[in-house]
């Protein structure tokens, strides 16, 4: 391993997303990690749904709010970001002369990808004077087409901060946005795009579950369908779920949303119970596969050899980072 330069390692990447480099089995991942940090004043963000191993070893774990604010005041010289595509574009949008790097650069989202760029902009243009609300789960191309970008733990306030008569439009998840029409008492147009983790879970399983835990308290994410939605104890982002979990009485929880969260949960709260909301299937489709795709190995290598790097268009990056600024403003106002 030795013998592979930057350089080399650049070219090895052109058909996979993330470098297909043996790593020695006799390598301690954890102490390298924590070496590449300090050498190259690197910062690793990571998002709750990765793997327990890199939740252990990122420097700032949370929801996708906390990771863009976190992107947006680090002072590291290099972006390490655990997480998704979208997520990496947002920490490099506000972090243009960064270096950014990836485990995998094919992590991508189902939902992201349910809104193409040229297919929403034919989508806006149908609804003159309509102001755009995207979630910041979508590609930069649509963020250059949104006004504000919102996150599931501030888009209650960022609509309301909008003038009432000002008509709206909510993309990409229309299952997040059905929930903030109810919560604001706003009449949204949706864009028709869904997250595949979200939309598996299976009431029949839930209700069931309930029957043989009747303690047990339903928790979910906004991205979930209404019937699982209207289930649920709590509903809230995914650092929204966790502390209500450290702060509520119950022992044991029924959790609608990817794994991931529950590393986090049982850490703690070691005393309580926290069981994944059963999909429709036996898949293990609760796992975001994208998410999955990162590994310590890869986010090792990626450190190491800083690539996959994230490049970005600069005219794209600067018309994108508008609506994020405005988001990061709105919240900031409300303490958020
Ligand atoms: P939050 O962590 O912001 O709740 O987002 C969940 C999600 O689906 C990220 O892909
Ligand atoms: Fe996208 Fe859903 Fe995976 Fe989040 S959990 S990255 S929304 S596919």
């Amino acid at each position: 391993m030795a013998d592979i330069n930057i350089e080399m390692a650049k070219q090895k990447l052109t058909t996979k997303g993330f470098l297909d480099i043996a790593v020695s089995p006799q390598l301690d991942l954890f102490l390298e990690i924590e070496r590449l940090k300090k050498e190259k004043n690197a910062v690793v963000l990571a998002h709750y749904y990765q793997e327990a191993d890199i939740q252990d070893v990122a420097d700032f774990l949370g929801d996708s709010l906390a990771l863009a604010q976190q992107a947006a005041k680090t002072k590291a010289d290099l972006i390490v970001f655990a997480g998704v595509h979208f997520m990496a574009e947002t920490a490099k949008i506000l972090n243009p002369d960064k270096k950014v790097v990836l485990p995998d650069l094919k992590a991508g989202c189902s939902l992201a990808d349910s809104a193409p760029g040229y297919l929403f902009k034919a989508f806006k243009e149908k609804y003159p004077g309509h102001l755009v609300i995207s979630y910041i789960n979508c590609s930069a191309e649509v963020k250059a087409l949104s006004d504000i970008i919102c996150t599931s733990s501030n888009a209650e306030k960022i609509i309301e901060s909008v003038p009432k008569d000002q008509p709206i439009i909510f993309a990409p998840d229309r299952n997040l946005g059905a929930y903030l029409m109810k919560k604001t008492g706003r009449n949204m147009v949706l864009w028709d795009g869904a997250c595949m983790v979200h939309e598996i879970f299976s009431l029949e399983k839930i209700t069931k579950l309930k029957i043989r835990h009747p303690k047990a308290k339903v928790i979910a994410h906004p991205e979930c369908e209404d019937p699982i939605l209207r289930q649920a104890d709590f509903i809230g982002s995914t650092t929204g779920l966790l502390n209500y979990t450290k702060r509520d009485g119950a022992m044991e929880y029924i959790v609608a949303t990817e794994t991931g969260i529950l590393h986090q949960m049982q850490l703690s709260s070691p005393q309580k119970t926290f069981i994944p909301a059963p999909p429709t299937t036996n898949c293990a489709c609760n796992d975001c596969p994208h998410m999955k795709l990162n590994t310590l190995e890869k986010l090792y290598l990626c450190m190491e050899y800083e690539q996959p790097e994230l490049i970005m268009d600069r005219d794209l990056m600067i018309t994108a980072r508008k609506p994020i600024e405005r988001m990061l403003e709105i919240s900031a106002r409300y303490g958020l």
